[in-house]
C-alpha cells in the first residue's frame, strides 16, 4: 500500500455555507483542500478567486491546493500566494511561457504545479520537470464538476509516472474520481486524488468522512 493524498474539491460544496463545509471536510479526513479557480475564459465557467480563498484560509491548517483554470495566470500568482495557497497549479495550455510561470510560483515560495487537459500530450512537461512539485492530469475537460472520468487518460498517467521517475513530484488526478475508479487511477501511478461530487454528495460530515474513506481504501488497496 502507498499513502494517498485525498483532496476534496470545494467546487462541489454548498457555497452558501462554505465555511462550515471547509470545517466538515477537515474533520472528515481530507488531506488537502482543492480550490478550483475558473475565469469564464480559459474554461466555460466562473467559480471564485483569491479573495474567497483568503476568507476560508484561516478555517483549516490543511494544505490549500489551488488549481488555476485561468488565462493569463501570471498576473494573479502573487494574489493567490498572498491569499494562502500552498500549491499553485497552472495549465500548460493557459499561456506560451509555462517555464516562466513555474519559476514565478517558486519565487513566491509556493509549490509549483502544471495541469494538462485531456487532449494535451504528456510531452508538454518534458522540459519543465525540474521546476515542478506536482503534475495534475485532468480526467475530464475542465470547467465543471460532476463529469464522467475519461479512461483515455490512464495511459497518460502511467507515462507521466515514468517521466517523473524518482523526482519528488506528486502526480495528481482530477475529474470524475469515484470509489469505483480510484484503484485503477492509483495503479496507473497517481498518488494524489481530487474528488468533488464523490465527496460532497453526502449531507453531513459523517457522510463526507465515509466518502473520503471509501476512495482512500480503494486507492490504497
Ligand atoms: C473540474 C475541476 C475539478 C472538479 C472535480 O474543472 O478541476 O476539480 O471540481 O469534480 P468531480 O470530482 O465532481 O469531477
Ligand atoms: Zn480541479
Amino acid at each position: 500500500t502507498r499513502e494517498m493524498i485525498i483532496a476534496p474539491s470545494i467546487l462541489a460544496a454548498d457555497f452558501a455555507r462554505l465555511g462550515e463545509e471547509i470545517a466538515a471536510i477537515d474533520t472528515a479526513g481530507a488531506d488537502w483542500i482543492h480550490c478550483d479557480v475558473m475565469d469564464g475564459h480559459f474554461v466555460p465557467n466562473i467559480s471564485f478567486g483569491a479573495d474567497v480563498i483568503k476568507a476560508i484560509r484561516p478555517l483549516t491548517k490543511k494544505v490549500f491546493d489551488v488549481h488555476l483554470m485561468i488565462a493569463p495566470a501570471d498576473p494573479y500568482l502573487e494574489a493567490f500566494a498572498k491569499a494562502g495557497a500552498d500549491v499553485i497549479t497552472v495549465h500548460a495550455e493557459a499561456g506560451p511561457h509555462l517555464d516562466r510561470s513555474l519559476q514565478a510560483i517558486r519565487a513566491l515560495g509556493r509549490k509549483a504545479g502544471v495541469s494538462l487537459c485531456p487532449a494535451t500530450p504528456d510531452s508538454a512537461i518534458e522540459y519543465v520537470l525540474d521546476r515542478l512539485d506536482l503534475v495534475l492530469v485532468m480526467t475530464v475537460n475542465p470547467g465543471f464538476g460532476g463529469q464522467s472520468f475519461l479512461d483515455s487518460q490512464l495511459a497518460k498517467i502511467a507515462r507521466i509516472k515514468a517521466m517523473i521517475g524518482d523526482r519528488p513530484i506528486r502526480l495528481e488526478v482530477d475529474g470524475g474520481i469515484t470509489r469505483d475508479n480510484a484503484a485503477a487511477v492509483a495503479a496507473a501511478g497517481a498518488d494524489t486524488l481530487v474528488a468533488g461530487s464523490a465527496v460532497f454528495r453526502g449531507k453531513s460530515a459523517a457522510e463526507y468522512a465515509s466518502n473520503i474513506a471509501a476512495i482512500r481504501t480503494a486507492a490504497e488497496a
